[in-house]
């Protein structure tokens, strides 16, 4: 098997002009960066490649915005950021990706920074587009991938590009990523439980029931559960729930019996009427139709400390609940610490991910202990699934 091309200190990048893809989609609040972990991780390399004289050109994303401008998903916030961090110039460039574009970076001198807008503002990018690619791929002489989390995304920063510019490397955040969750694949001990939180079950089913057939546990926590709980004839009132979800449960229940995986769902959780009140406790067949599952409850806490409690390796991604209110984020930090106790206590191997479990983490004074913490979400999950990431295979 090929390996993927990492960059070397001693690649010659002096007055070369680099095309770096970070993820710095980071949580906001009416433009205020929530959580800055991605950003802080990515600043050391940008200052590496400044001291070393490149001329920078950084692309990110932003959530979803489908192909279409979005103040609300501006990089701009970010931007602010960013040139409060370098000692250098940095410019945001806010214009369309054309023929032009190259020429208007002329004024781009050695160790100085251009953050290109939100690159999901272009259908181009969303569409892995050759056109696109090519013309984004003209900006520069080389480029950076240091973006492991975006790296199961085939689109035009991410994946085409690669064919339009001479040379490819991985950066040194997507090296760490890429070998620590290697070294943890390889010397996983059983039983391994998977936790998997968040929202939108549809997106993670093939990861679901792909796990289904590597680990002995699966615990679905978060929003996710509440499709479980309905699935199994509770009534959730007004939580959270994804059309059309029982066809995909089906197949996960009928996999694990087949792969002898047992699945867990909360036996309480805790609800409020909206998001920003306190939490009340209730067992899945007493909620209300006016409330909301916000968080699990102290006998699914239990019962999820008792199941790391026998396992020996724990993969984790997904918050339990609502976590950005301290009420609800009980259930989330309940686990982490269980987790980081026996990572630091028993040699549990742990490994978690995701953007949301990181912001959880990071709002806790608590500190925790994990062998590997990876700032990925959706790409943490296929790489753990054992699949090929297409930004991966550019680069080998
Ligand atoms: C993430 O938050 O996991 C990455 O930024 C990728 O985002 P995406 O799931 O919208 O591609």
């Amino acid at each position: 098997m090929s390996k993927i091309k990492y960059f070397s200190e001693n690649l010659e990048v002096q007055n070369k002009t680099i095309i770096l893809r970070l993820d710095l989609n980071v949580p906001l609040n009416e433009k205020i960066i929530q959580d800055k972990s991605r950003i802080s991780i990515s600043l050391p390399f940008i200052k590496n490649l400044i001291k070393k004289k490149a001329k920078i050109i950084i692309v990110s994303h932003l959530g979803r915005p489908k192909g279409k401008r979005n103040n609300e998903l501006s990089l701009a916030p970010i931007y602010k950021f960013l040139k409060e961090q370098l000692e250098t110039n940095v410019y945001f460039f806010m214009g369309d990706i054309n023929d032009e574009t190259k020429s208007k970076f002329s004024y781009l001198k050695e160790g100085e920074v251009i953050l290109l807008e939100n690159i999901r503002f272009f259908d181009g990018e969303n569409n892995n587009d050759d056109n696109f690619a090519k013309k984004l791929a003209s900006l520069g002489d080389i480029y950076i991938n240091d973006a492991f989390s975006c790296s199961h995304r085939k689109q035009a920063s991410i994946h085409k590009i690669t064919k339009y510019i001479k040379e490819s490397y991985a950066g040194p955040l997507l090296k760490k990523e890429v070998v620590a969750i290697n070294a943890i694949i390889q010397n996983k001990k059983g039983p391994v439980t998977c936790i998997i939180g968040g929202s939108k079950i549809s997106t993670k089913i093939n990861v679901i029931t792909n796990l289904i057939k590597k680990v002995d546990n699966i615990i679905v926590v978060g929003a996710m559960a509440n499709n479980f709980l309905i699935f199994k004839g509770f009534i959730v009132g007004k939580s959270l729930v994804e059309k059309n979800s029982k066809e995909i449960i089906d197949k996960i229940y009928e996999e694990a019996k087949k792969y002898n995986c047992n699945i867990f769902i909360p036996n309480d959780c805790s609800v409020s009427s909206e998001f920003k009140g306190s939490g009340k406790i209730k067992e899945p067949d007493s909620i209300d139709k006016e409330e909301i599952i916000l968080d699990i409850g102290p006998k699914t806490i239990k019962k999820i400390g008792s199941i790391i409690d026998q396992s020996n390796t724990v993969l984790w991604n997904g918050p339990a609940g609502y976590f950005e209110n301290k009420n609800f984020s009980i259930g989330t930090l309940a686990i982490a610490k269980k987790i980081s106790e026996n990572t630091a206590g028993k040699s549990l191997i742990s490994i978690l991910g995701g953007g949301d479990t990181i912001s959880a983490i990071n709002k806790s004074e608590n500190k925790f202990v994990f062998t590997h913490l990876s700032t990925a979400g959706g790409a943490f999950l296929e790489f753990l699934e054992g699949k090929d990431l297409p930004g991966l295979n550019v680069l080998k």
